[in-house]
C-alpha cells in the first residue's frame, strides 16, 4: 500500500516547544499525508505551546500536569514522541509503554536514569523504543538486517564541542556564552552544555547500552569534528558500517517517525567532495573526564546512573544560572557519585529517591563552595 493511501500516524509529542519538538512539528507540516499531531505537550511556555497549536489546530494542548499520562495513553495515539527536557520525561515514557505504545525517544536522560525499568516495561508490554538521538539512530540503521551476535563494538562519534582545542587550563574560566556556542549543532541549552563537557557522550554510552543491549566495554567514543559520520558499528568479521548525513536532526527524527519506511528528501545528502575530508581522533580523557565517569556509573549499575543524571542536570542548571564555574559541573557530578549512600536497585521508588538525593547533594555542595569562597565557612 502506498503511504499516501494509509491514514496518517497519530502522534503525541512531549516537549513540543523545544528544539526537537519544533523540528517534529516541521516534519508533520511537510508530510500531512503521513503524520498528524494528536497532542502537543510542553513544560511551562504557554505562549510557545499556543503558537505550535495554531499551526496544528486539531491537536490537544497540555502543559505538564497529571493529564499528561492520559494524553500519551489515549487510544487515538499511534506513536508517542519523547523530547521533553531531562528527568521530567520519565513518568510519561513509562505511562506510554504501559499503555502498549511505541515511543520515539530523544530524551536520553530517561534511559540513563532508569534504563532497566524502561526495558522491563518494554518486555512486559511488548513495546519498542525508536531512537531519535543522531548517534543511536545511526547505530540502529547500521544494525538493520544484522544479527546481534555479529556485533563487535559500537562506536559513538562526537564533534568534541566548542572546547576541543581550547587549552585545558583555561577551561575553568569558560563562560556560559562560550559553552553554548556549539560548532555544529543548534540544540537546547542543557544538551549544549553536556556537549561542551562531553557528558553528552557519557550519557550516550549508557543510552546505547540500554537501547542495544551491548556491554559497556564494547561501546567506544571517537572524536569526529565534522559531525558527518553519526556513529558506526564494528562487526566481528572486521567490517565497519557507518551512517552519514549532514548535521540536521530532521533526519533522525524522520527515520524514527516513519520507520520502517523512509521519507523523500528530508535533508540534502552530504556533498562529500565539497566536505573533502573526514577526521577522527581518540578522546582525550584528561580534557573530558565526564566520559569515563559516566561509563563507570554504568558499570556500577543500580541507581548510580540515576545519581549521575540528576547530579548532572542540577550542575548544568547551576552553571547556566552563573552560580558555578565550568569545571565544577563535572566536579559536582563526581563528588555526588563518590559519596552516594548505596547503589540500590531498579524499582521506581529507588530511582526517584536516588534522583532527589543527588539533586539535594549537588545544591548543598554548591552552596558550601559559595560560602567557602566568600570566606564564611565555619572553622
Ligand atoms: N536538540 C537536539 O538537537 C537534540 C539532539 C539529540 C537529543 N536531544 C535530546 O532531546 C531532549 C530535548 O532536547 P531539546 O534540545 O529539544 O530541549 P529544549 O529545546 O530545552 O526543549 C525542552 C522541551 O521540554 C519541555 N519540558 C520541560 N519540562 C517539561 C515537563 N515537565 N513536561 C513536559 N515537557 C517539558 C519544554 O517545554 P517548555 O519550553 O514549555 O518549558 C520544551 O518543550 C533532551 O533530552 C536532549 O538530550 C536533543
Amino acid at each position: 500500500m502506498s503511504p499516501a493511501r494509509r491514514s496518517p500516524r497519530r502522534l503525541a509529542l512531549l516537549g513540543a516547544t523545544g528544539s526537537i519538538g519544533r523540528q517534529v512539528c516541521d516534519l508533520v507540516e511537510r508530510n500531512p499525508e503521513r503524520f498528524r499531531l494528536h497532542a502537543l505537550i510542553a513544560g511551562h511556555d504557554q505562549a510557545a505551546l499556543d503558537a505550535a497549536g495554531r499551526r496544528h489546530p486539531g491537536a490537544h494542548r497540555l502543559l505538564a500536569h497529571p493529564a499528561v499520562a492520559e494524553a500519551v495513553q489515549d487510544p487515538d495515539v499511534d506513536l508517542v514522541i519523547v523530547a521533553a527536557m531531562g528527568a521530567a520525561a520519565l513518568a510519561p515514557t513509562l505511562a506510554a509503554l504501559e499503555a502498549g505504545k511505541d515511543v520515539a525517544i530523544a530524551t536520553k536522560e530517561v534511559l540513563v536514569m532508569a534504563g532497566e525499568l524502561v526495558r522491563e516495561r518494554m518486555r512486559r508490554h511488548g513495546t519498542r523504543l525508536l531512537p531519535i538521538d543522531s548517534e543511536h539512530s545511526a547505530i540502529w540503521q547500521c544494525l538493520w538486517g544484522e544479527q546481534r551476535e555479529s556485533i563487535g563494538r559500537l562506536i559513538l562519534t562526537g564533534s568534541g564541542g566548542p572546547f576541543l582545542r581550547r587549552p585545558v587550563d583555561s577551561l575553568a574560566a569558560a563562560t556560559v556564552e562560550e559553552a553554548l556556542a556549539h560548532p555544529r549543532w543548534k540544540m537546547g541549552p542543557k544538551i549544549t552544555i553536556d556537549s561542551a563537557t562531553m557528558m553528552n557522550k557519557g550519557l550516550e554510552i549508557i543510552e546505547a547500552h540500554f537501547l542495544f543491549d551491548v556491554e559497556y566495554d564494547r561501546i567506544q567514543v571517537l572524536v569526529h569534528p565534522q559531525s558527518v559520520v553519526h556513529s558506526m558499528v564494528e562487526f566481528r568479521d572486521g567490517s565497519v558500517k557507518a551512517q552519514l548525513g549532514i548535521p540536521d536532526m530532521h533526519l533522525p527524527i524522520a527515520v524514527a517517525l516513519s520507520y520502517p519506511e523512509r521519507i523523500e528528501a528530508v535533508v540534502a545528502p552530504p556533498d562529500l567532495a565539497a566536505i573533502g575530508r573526514l577526521d577522527f581522533e581518540a578522546l582525550d580523557p584528561g580534557r573530558f573526564p565526564a566520559v569515563a565517569l559516566a561509563r563507570d556509573a554504568g558499570r556500577r549499575g543500580g541507581t548510580a546512573t540515576a545519581v549521575l543524571n540528576a547530579a548532572n542536570e542540577e550542575a548544568v542548571a547551576l552553571f547556566l544560572e552563573g552560580r558555578i564555574g565550568f569545571n565544577r559541573v563535572v566536579g559536582l557530578v563526581e563528588a555526588a557519585l563518590s559519596s552516594m549512600p548505596g547503589f540500590g536497585g531498579h524499582a521506581l521508588e529507588e530511582v526517584l529517591s536516588a534522583d532527589a538525593w543527588a539533586r539535594r547533594h549537588v545544591r548543598e555542595l554548591a552552596s558550601a563552595d559559595r560560602r567557602a569562597s566568600a570566606g564564611k565557612l565555619p572553622a
